[in-house]
């Protein structure tokens, strides 16, 4: 598969090895929570290289030390339910990011996002934003939530997910290609009812215990 520079897919082994057991269909709700929140962790690392910082100094018992400080303000925009999950992973990363909830289901007669909780406020607050959902399927939750950062205001917009598949990669590339895409791993294709396989089943329904 062919994707454009602005596509990541982790390489990291650890990535590889918790990808897998959260596949598993006999990994339990709270293992599955547990594994969402380390990938994250271990995704966001990647997907935050190119943070902007400023130098700052500070006093070690011995000296005075040059460094530097986190300059950009950044949000998390978790798409209700399943990227609730991701967001505990980045704040152990950036313990202050802001979290603005975005709420879309997928109508599953449609396959359309159905747009059901936005309290973004009037103006933007962050200078990163950072779309956190572990499933990117047919790319329309994706690709619907930059429609509204953009609308926001927002100009600095990446997405994270855990699960591509090839048609909502490519979907969310061509419709946003200045969206940065971090993944774990892109899979085989979509099943006739936009589920992508082998993937992991209903990634809300595995972390909150409702399938
Ligand atoms: C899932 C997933 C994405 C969306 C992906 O959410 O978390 O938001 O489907 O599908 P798409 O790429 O085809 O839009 P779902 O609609 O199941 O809602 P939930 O998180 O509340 O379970
Ligand atoms: N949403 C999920 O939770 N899983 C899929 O495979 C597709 C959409």
């Amino acid at each position: 598969m062919n994707f454009p520079a602005t596509v990541h897919i982790s390489n990291h082994p650890l990535v590889k090895h918790k990808l897998t057991l959260l596949r598993d269909k006999k990994t339990d709700p709270k293992q599955f929570r547990e594994l969402i929140r380390e990938i994250t962790l271990l995704l966001a690392y990647e997907a935050t290289c190119d943070l902007e910082i400023s130098p700052a100094t500070v006093q070690t018992p011995l000296s005075e030390a040059a460094g530097f400080k986190l300059k950009e303000p950044v949000g998390l925009i978790p798409i209700l339910r399943a990227g609730l999950g991701m967001v505990e992973g980045i704040w152990e990363m950036i313990p202050f990011a802001e979290v603005w909830h975005i709420g879309l289901f997928r109508d599953e007669q449609t396959l359309r996002p159905v747009a059901y909780y936005n309290r973004l406020p009037i103006h933007p607050t962050v200078s990163l934003c950072l779309i956190l959902d572990p499933m990117l399927a047919t790319g329309g939750s994706a690709v619907k939530t930059v429609d509204i950062l953009k609308e926001w205001g927002a100009n600095r917009i990446k997405f994270m997910g855990l699960i591509g598949a090839p048609e909502g990669v490519q979907r969310l590339s061509e419709a946003h290609p200045d969206v940065p895409i971090h993944l774990a791993v892109v899979d085989d294709h979509l099943n006739e009812h936009a589920y992508i396989v082998p993937g992991l089943g209903d990634a809300g329904d595995r972390q909150f215990g409702t399938g």
